[in-house]
């Protein structure tokens, strides 16, 4: 069963708070989910793995760690995922991005792909799919079927806020994926949406409604 870890770090959680309050405008909205996922990114990028190499510092030569290399991706789902992609590569500068086009029925909730372009050795990477929204699930489960369809074996999901119930179904769908949450909320309403949640993310980030 893939691993749930939720980064419960003050500031995420103060960062967190704000995009939750609905008199939060779109700029400042926009501000906050490219720091919160700048955050996240550093707490999900702490088991990546080093190697020694010699430095030679103004004192003495010594060995001293940098990143060993490893080939990441950043997959966010749009619309509303690519307001953490900027945030990530600020940390992560060489990863490559990939885009997942999916959007929720309104009526069935059921997830509809519309674009899918990634780099072309996905297979080798390892991958960060990222939306700030877990919430049924649908969504996720069907970007990572699509991943996986191409070949893609090491995936990650990334998201702000999570319900419980969009938790389970991904992790039953696709038990080797970890999921990363700064926040998991307590349940899904009658129309789908996380409660207490932040609405709409998409129409948030981008001012639409
Ligand atoms: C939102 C959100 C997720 C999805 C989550 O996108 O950004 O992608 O809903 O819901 P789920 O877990 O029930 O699938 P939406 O479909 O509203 O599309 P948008 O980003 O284009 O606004
Ligand atoms: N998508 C959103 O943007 N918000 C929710 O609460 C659920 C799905």
């Amino acid at each position: 069963m893939g691993k749930v870890h939720v980064f419960d770090h003050p500031l995420i959680q103060h960062k967190v708070t704000y995009i939750r309050d609905k008199s939060t405008g779109t700029k400042e909205f926009r501000e906050l989910v490219d720091e919160i996922a700048t955050l996240m990114a550093f707490e999900i990028t702490r088991d990546l793995p080093l190697e020694d190499i010699e430095v030679e510092t103004p004192v003495q030569m010594t060995t001293s760690k940098i990143l060993a290399g490893k080939k990441l991706g950043v997959v966010p789902i749009l619309r509303a995922g690519i307001g953490m992609v900027d945030g990530i590569l600020k940390l992560i500068p060489a990863a490559k991005v990939g885009h997942i086009g999916l959007y929720r029925d309104p009526e069935t909730l059921q997830p509809v792909e519309y674009y899918f372009k990634m780099p072309s050795d996905v297979q080798e990477r390892e991958l960060i799919v990222v939306d700030p929204m877990l919430a049924t699930g649908g969504s996720a489960i069907e970007a990572v079927n699509s991943l996986k369809k191409r070949g893609a074996v090491k995936i990650r999901f990334m998201c702000i806020i999570a319900a419980p119930e969009g938790v389970e179904a991904l992790q039953k769908a696709h038990p080797d994926v970890d999921i990363y949450i700064a926040a998991l909320d307590e349940k899904l309403n009658d129309h789908g949406y996380i409660v207490p949640g932040l609405g709409d993310a998409g129409d948030r980030l981008f001012g639409t409604k």
